[in-house]
């Protein structure tokens, strides 16, 4: 029997290009040798967002940008939370078995109410309760998320185990986070600092357009030249050639680290170059998202067919469930 993966997505932003290389595309592959579950998180959303001005239109976008990035609807379950009505009562369940001090504890919790002192709402303390839910309603087996989200699969771990135990019954696999090709890639952003991400400001968004993306590219950080020769690149230059690596053909990721180790680098030509290469990547992407998200005929399929499918696993879970924690029919 093929393993079980399940991603979300949360409905705040535009794909970019750190989703793309760090998770989406490997997605594409997972399709065909997994059970594949992806979904859009509206509801996770909202412990953050609670009042969106478009939550349907930021819900379509992930949708269309997902699609466009290669995810099957017929190969993989492409669906949406607030569609699953049965995650909703898997959550309440487990509700009862997380402990409200383990969930203070979180490292996002805590992130969060710092970030948010006026808006700590009881859902952003439930937020890995929600998540757990999301992930063993369909008994997924894999998460293939990023470093910042390995607390909340160790949650997930937790709630399994805790039900299987309490309710003296192996039923729940225990979910593990999991890396496709075998060792996590980060993109950088073109700040010069960390990691490439929605709310760091520092993105190339898969929708971008040639103009913006060029323009991103050419005011991206870099420093005022390597002073010695063969030394190597650091932040925020190594950032450039780190997305270079994975845009440029191994010849042009070569050629300019023989410029910058002679010390004949020019970082104009450098940024051209990776404009250049990233568009090669983007612009088909943003071709396919443009049409798809036209397209309203084919997302209400896509969203049909994905909410059908996952309801059918969801619901099985959920019958068993109830009966191992003993609700019963009249
Ligand atoms: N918390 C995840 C994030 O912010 C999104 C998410 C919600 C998720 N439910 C999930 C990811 C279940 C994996 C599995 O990125």
């Amino acid at each position: 029997m093929k393993e079980t993966v399940l991603s979300g997505i949360r409905s705040t932003g535009n794909l970019h290009l750190g989703n793309y290389f760090g998770a989406i595309r490997n997605f594409v592959k997972m399709q065909q040798e997994y059970n594949c579950y992806f979904f859009v998180a509206d509801w996770h959303s909202l412990t953050t967002h609670p009042t969106p001005a478009d939550l349907h239109g930021n819900v379509r976008t992930v949708l269309a940008e997902y699609l466009a990035c290669g995810i099957d609807p017929e190969a993989a379950t492409l669906y949406v939370q607030s569609d699953v009505p049965e995650i909703a009562e898997l959550y309440l369940l487990m509700n009862m078995n997380a402990y409200v001090g383990e969930l203070q504890r979180t490292t996002s919790f805590k992130d969060k109410v710092r970030k948010q002192p006026d808006n700590v709402n009881a859902g952003l303390l439930t937020y890995p309760v929600l998540m757990g839910a999301d992930i063993i309603i369909h008994r997924a087996n894999k998460v293939p998320v990023g470093k910042d989200q390995e607390q909340n699969i160790e949650m997930a771990r937790k709630f399994a185990r805790r039900f299987n135990t309490l309710y003296g019954i192996e039923y729940f696999p225990e979910p593990e986070g999991f890396s496709f090709t075998g060792n996590l890639i980060k993109i950088p952003g073109l700040d010069g600092t960390g990691k490439m991400g929605k709310s760091e400001g520092n993105a190339v968004n898969l929708a971008d357009d040639e103009k913006t993306i060029r323009k991103k590219v050419m005011s991206a950080v870099t420093d005022s030249g390597p002073t010695k020769k063969h030394q190597k690149p650091a932040e925020p230059i190594a950032n450039l050639f780190a997305l270079m690596d994975v845009v440029s053909t191994p010849d042009t990721v070569a050629h300019f680290k023989h410029l910058y180790s002679e010390c004949d680098i020019r970082y104009g030509d450098l940024k051209k170059q990776l404009a250049e290469d990233i568009l090669k990547v983007t612009l088909p992407i943003r071709e396919r998202i443009l049409g798809i998200s036209n397209d309203s005929a084919y997302l209400k399929k896509v969203v049909r067919l994905g909410a059908e499918k996952a309801r059918e696993s969801a619901g099985k879970t959920l019958r068993e469930v109830r009966e191992i924690i003993g609700f019963r029919e009249f």
